[in-house]
């Protein structure tokens, strides 16, 4: 994910710029840069990759007196990662980063092109400088300018911008991305996008609130809130432990994951959705040309991603579709045709198994396709074609939000194939739309929800085993289930489909047998709800999760009333992971690095 560093101070900015964005590194990027005003001249350098080509280019670059600078890693959602579309950003006599989304940017930038404004990349950034040198234009109060372009800005945002014409200062704003200010006793000012770049450098920090907005010079901070007023700031001390400060206050990589789901979904969807068409422009319009069925190949969570796809495949593009657990298919010489398009998803998109089944492929000449959230990996190189899920790096072992992203790329997959082969119709397709809209909404984790979960996962901690049980996509999100619950909790967990349950499984019911039951309002509910009765007369304990209330079940999580089976998906997939996180807790084990796993599996 993106990270921003600023300073204003007598110090050697360059290197605590270039200090700060290395302490961001942890957040994952693809392009880093820096701008730096100098008395009264600019200089700015960007580079791809790691940082350490910024400091290569930078290397000559002297910085020794009073200067103001910001800098900013970039992990490409809106463009490519090259130089160009890496902040900061340029105006005439400006320059701005920025993390987050900026909604009505493509509205701003079409205005600002007619004005004659030229556009240097293809980020939504960059029309942030445009307008503000646009309002600069039309008022004697930089300042003023500064308010007018953020009051003109909808979306998410955590910004900063410097310009020529104030030596001195640096404009911040901020709405729904983080962003703090660091002071010390030597009257600097440092700013970053989370605690660790300030650490060792600033004894006290204020955490800019939603709608903040305002400026610091060496002498003053001004902070205005959204209503225009403005407000004293709130100091507090500085953590001084490094890694916990990376975790932004929860107390594990996994949990900040889970809360970090709206945004990662926010940025999957972002320019791929118009509205009534799904857009993938990563993608050749000749793609599924000659395709007639399509394989997919995986491992682990990965796998169970791809497991829905192959409901919404077939439901709404009506394509045939089949999936295969990579490590197997690796060796049963399995039958390769030409009118078969080969998807492989992985997050880290270095999976050894799946990797294989990549160049298995290649060589039996099939067009393939890598859903992943590496640019670069193996995958990405290896393979015809791309999709970036854009999760952001995600640290816990047990994947959450690469899961949550795969899932919703598969969604609009399905209905951009549809469109192409006319499956559906236009209102279907625009109902679909607006529903994907609502998904980064549906994985907000509620408060209570949350606490009602961690009071619940006490009575989850020992038993002879779990069963997690779905239907249709349902099963895939059952399977995923058992498999967090396993990895953390290390206690013994199935995902199953409900109907097979009387096919074996349920001579295991009894009140030690812990039945985890996915029961969505919108999909085969009453089939789903007679599987759950039959465990439930055998006294298994039963823990339902729904959104009707159910009298059968010992235990009920309420998930809240939504208008599509997939919005229950994902709002049945964070109670799941919760609850896998609350029992791990209650059980007093590494959360972040379960025993015997690693994040990404390069052996066989
Ligand atoms: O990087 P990949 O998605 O290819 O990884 C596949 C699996 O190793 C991975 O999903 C694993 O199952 C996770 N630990 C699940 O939480």
């Amino acid at each position: 994910m993106c990270g921003i560093v600023g300073y204003l101070g007598n110090k050697n900015s360059k290197e605590i710029l270039l200090g700060g964005l290395k302490e961001l590194e942890y957040r994952g990027y693809d392009s880093a840069g820096i701008a730096v005003l100098q008395e009264g001249e600019f200089n700015s350098f960007k580079a791809t990759g790691k940082l350490i080509n910024l400091e290569e280019k930078t290397k000559d670059f002297v910085t020794d007196k009073f200067s103001i600078g910001i800098g900013h890693t970039r992990w490409a959602t809106h463009g490519k990662p090259t130089e160009l579309n890496a902040h900061p950003h340029i105006g005439d006599a400006s320059y701005v980063v920025h993390n987050g989304i900026i909604e009505n940017y493509a509205a701003l930038k079409k205005d600002l092109i007619a004005e004659g404004v030229t556009f240097l990349s293809q980020t939504d950034t960059e029309v942030i400088v445009h307008q503000f040198e646009k309002n600069l234009k039309n008022t004697t109060s930089t300042f003023e300018a500064f308010k007018r372009t953020i009051d003109e800005l909808e979306g998410a945002y955590a910004i900063l911008l410097v310009t020529k014409g104030e030596k001195e200062t640096i404009f911040f704003a901020k709405n729904g991305s983080p962003m703090l200010i660091g002071i010390n006793a030597e009257n600097e000012k440092y700013f970053a996008s989370s605690d660790t770049p300030l650490i060792g450098h600033c004894t006290d920090v204020n955490y800019f609130e939603d709608c903040d907005y305002g400026y610091v010079t060496p002498d003053t901070f001004t902070i205005f809130n959204k209503d225009g007023k403005e407000k004293k700031p709130h100091f507090t001390k500085l953590l001084t432990n490094k890694l916990s400060a990376q975790k932004d206050g929860y107390r594990f990589f996994m949990e900040k994951e889970i809360y970090e789901q709206v945004d990662a979904i926010a940025n999957t969807l972002l320019g791929r959705l118009d509205d009534n068409e799904v857009l993938f422009d990563e993608l050749d319009s000749t793609l599924f040309e000659g395709i007639n069925e399509i394989k997919l190949c995986a491992c682990g969570t990965s796998y169970h991603s791809a497991l829905t796809a192959t409901y919404l495949f077939e439901r709404h593009a009506k394509m045939k579709t089949s999936i295969e657990v990579a490590s197997e298919f690796r060796y049963r010489n399995p039958i390769m045709h030409k009118d078969m398009l080969f998807i492989v998803i992985s997050q880290s998109g270095e999976t050894a198994d799946t990797l294989e089944t990549l160049k298995m492929a290649k060589e039996a000449g099939l067009k393939t396709l890598v859903i992943c959230n590496v640019d670069n990996s193996s995958m990405v190189r290896l393979a015809d074609s791309c999709i970036l899920t854009r999760a952001g790096v995600e640290k816990g072992v047990a994947s959450t939000k690469a899961f949550a992203t795969q899932v919703t790329i598969f969604w609009m997959l399905s209905l951009y194939l549809a469109q192409k082969k006319k499956s559906l119709s236009p209102q279907e397709i625009t109902k679909e739309i607006a529903l994907l809209r609502e998904v980064p909404a549906s994985v907000k984790v509620s408060n209570d929800m949350h606490e009602y979960i961690k009071r619940l996962s006490k009575r989850y901690l020992h038993g002879h085993g779990f069963f997690f049980i779905g239907r249709d996509v349902f099963y895939p999100l059952a399977l995923e289930g058992a498999l967090k619950l396993k990895e953390i909790s290390y206690l013994h967990a199935e995902g199953y489909p409900s109907g097979e349950m009387k096919h074996g499984p349920i001579a295991l019911a009894d009140p030690e047998l812990f039945t985890i039951a996915l029961l969505p309002q919108h999909l085969l509910y009453d089939k789903t709800k007679s599987n759950v009765e039959e465990l439930s007369a055998r006294d298994s304990t039963i823990c339902a999760i729904s959104s009707i209330d159910f009298d059968k079940a010992d235990d009920f999580i309420a998930i809240p009333t939504c208008k599509d089976y997939m919005l229950e998906f994902f709002e049945m997939m964070v109670a799941l992971q919760l609850l896998s996180l609350e029992i791990s807790v209650r059980l007093g084990n590494d959360v972040d690095m379960p025993r015997n796993l690693a994040k990404s599996v390069t052996v066989e």
